[in-house]
């Protein structure tokens, strides 16, 4: 049975033009031999730029969101084989920023992970409940549910990564207690092992909301926790990097 290796990606949302550049070459300059495969997701007009600004260098850069389709009339929209394209290795798909502001269902996701697929990018997949739906104790079946519906069969045998983000937690500055952290974690890797057989505990299952480094300590080791999506404090080199040393 394969550990996942720990995935740490920041995800700099609709933050960062040109100037920002240089933050994620100091990201990548700091970040030595860590353990994690680390990644930053930078805007899509960034997307190319800061793949050649770090070519060569340990950080990966991915993408925020991707069609379903391949190519079309979708004003706006980007596709999978685009991000490719420019350089993108994975691409973070169902963010609940987007299933709430763009209405995304399961199976939109799932068939965005289709095309990422198609495209060779690795699937971050993210689910989480709101408060709501914590308060009502139904966590645990919000989230596997998201992951049933979110993960085609398509995956099996691929490289990707789910990402536990309570909708509640996000950019507020709340954070789970680590037991809450791991029942749910637990709750999705017995969801993936269903789904996938005994292969998918090789999947890291990132934790994300209001990660920074004076709590990255305790989650990141917490049990089924391998990695995390960062995003308010992946946007600071020192503070990225103080999560991802402190794995
Ligand atoms: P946050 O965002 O770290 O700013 O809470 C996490 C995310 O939305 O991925």
């Amino acid at each position: 049975m394969t550990a996942p290796t720990p995935l740490i990606a920041g995800n700099w949302k609709m933050n960062g033009a040109s100037a920002a550049l240089a933050e994620a070459k100091a990201i990548a300059d700091g970040v030595g031999d860590c353990p994690a495969r680390v990644a930053i997701c930078p805007p899509a007009t960034l997307t190319h730029r800061m793949s050649q600004a770090l070519d060569g260098s340990k950080v990966l850069v991915g993408g925020q969101d991707a069609h379903w389709d391949d190519a079309g009339a979708f004003t706006g929209d980007i596709s999978a084989e685009m991000l490719a394209d420019a350089g993108a290795k994975l691409v973070i798909l169902g963010h609940s920023e987007r299933r709430a502001g763009w209405r995304e269902t399961d199976e939109m996701v799932a068939n965005k992970v289709k095309a990422a697929l198609r495209a060779g990018l690795e699937p971050v997949v993210c689910v989480g409940e709101t408060l709501e739906e914590r308060d009502a104790g139904k966590a645990l079946q919000v989230v596997t549910g998201q992951v049933r519906g979110s993960l085609p069969q398509e995956l099996a045998g691929k490289t990707f990564s789910i990402a536990y983000e309570p909708v509640w937690a996000i950019g507020t500055g709340r954070t789970p207690t680590t037991p809450d952290i791991e029942e749910v974690h637990r709750a999705i890797r017995a969801t993936l092992v269903e789904m996938f057989g005994e292969a998918a505990r090789g999947v890291p299952i990132l934790y994300g909301g209001s990660v920074k480094p004076s709590n990255a300590t305790e989650i990141l080791h917490a049990a089924e926790v391998g990695g995390a999506l960062v995003g308010g404090a992946s946007l600071k080199a020192a503070d990225f990097l103080g999560i991802i040393r402190a794995l």
